[in-house]
């Protein structure tokens, strides 16, 4: 099977296209016929070697759409034939193995495509948002780096959440994106003193949750447009992997909480169960629409990294598998 592969860590030439056996799915797995996969920011660090955890050689990918090809003797739950979509390492190849409890059915109104624009960013905002900040109609969201994959899924979320929602982004395109999309506001990080906006839009009030993946002076000003009792929700360090920090935050009473999807031991039983339950019906009757920025085929990777770097995306940028 084709697949990109990574032998040594490196630029965007470290990932070549190579010939590997189609992989076996061992007890509790399933082997799935990948049409579409899904690129990440984390999949450019992974590339790089600065990545934790992360060994070479391996096959690039986390999540993909397909078709499912065989599965073990005690998976009861898919059978071949079946379209399914999900979070996988590996996923940017022909073939790719699934643990079932990663894998969830595709709806019909859904392409490959937009199903493989959905795992990681929507499961990341929805652990977030809902999982752990538990966002309650009326609320007042901040999210940054809102045309981001995972940025562009939790404006959505909290929109069906009911909350009122603001976002940023270095463009002015992407802001006015990021409105078209249903947010209440939406400001350019670079031109707008963002913690001030917030809080006139606010009556004064500030954010009661907020997604801070960018850090440095950026995850400073959105801790500083938390309101009283609020939710700082840590999840990237996508502008780097320090930030300032004003300890008079004490006096707002805020929750700084940090997570992974990975390695969050309520991301299984309570994310993928509610996320199953509740949102894939969501996406089967047209509520919460994929944001597919652009597909490119899979052997146009080097120019999807490129993409991802340059910034201008909203949403999800794809690969088509052959
Ligand atoms: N905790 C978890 O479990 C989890 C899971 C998935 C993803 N993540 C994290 O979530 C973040 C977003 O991931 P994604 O795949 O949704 O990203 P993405 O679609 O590639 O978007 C990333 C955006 O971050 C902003 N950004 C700000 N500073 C940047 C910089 N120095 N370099 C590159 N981008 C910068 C850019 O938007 P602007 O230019 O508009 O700011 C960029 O478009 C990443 O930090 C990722 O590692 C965390």
């Amino acid at each position: 099977m084709k697949a990109v592969y990574v032998r040594e860590f490196g630029p965007i030439e470290a990932m070549e296209i190579v010939d590997l056996p189609v992989p076996m799915p061992g007890p509790g797995q399933v082997l799935v016929r990948v049409k579409a996969s899904g690129i990440n920011f984390a999949e450019t660090r992974m590339r790089a070697g600065d990545y934790g955890g992360q060994t070479v050689p391996f096959v690039m990918g986390m999540e993909s759409a397909g078709i499912v090809e065989a599965v073990a003797p005690d998976v009861t739950a898919f059978r071949p034939g079946d379209r399914v979509f999900g979070r996988a390492r590996g996923s940017h190849a022909e073939f790719v193995v699934f643990d079932v409890a990663h894998l969830m059915p595709l709806p019909d109104r859904l392409s490959f495509e937009e199903g493989a624009a959905i795992p990681v960013g929507w499961l990341t905002a929805w652990h977030g948002l809902i999982t752990l900040a538990e966002v309650q109609p009326g609320q007042r969201v901040l999210i940054e780096g809102i045309a981001s994959s995972v940025g562009s899924a939790a404006l959505q979320i909290a929109r069906w959440r009911g909350a009122w929602v603001a976002g940023t982004a270095s463009r002015d395109e992407k802001v006015a994106k990021a409105i078209e999309w249903g947010a209440n506001a939406a400001y350019n990080y670079l031109t707008d003193d963002v913690p001030t906006r917030l809080r006139e839009e606010t009556g004064g009030h500030g954010a009661d949750v907020s997604m801070l993946t960018i850090g440095g002076e950026q995850g400073a000003k959105t801790v500083a447009a938390m309101g009283e009792d609020g939710t700082v929700l840590l999840f990237g360090s996508t502008g780097g992997r320090t930030m300032p920090l004003d300890l008079n935050i004490g006096a707002r009473n805020l929750r700084l909480l940090s997570f992974s999807i990975t390695s969050s031991k309520r991301f299984l039983p309570e994310t993928m169960e509610t996320f199953k339950r509740v949102a894939i019906p969501l996406f089967a009757n047209g509520l919460f629409k994929p944001v597919v920025d652009r597909v490119l085929p899979l052997d146009h990777v080097y120019e999807a990294h490129r993409l991802v770097a340059d910034r201008s995306h909203f949403g999800k940028i794809l690969l088509r598998v052959p």
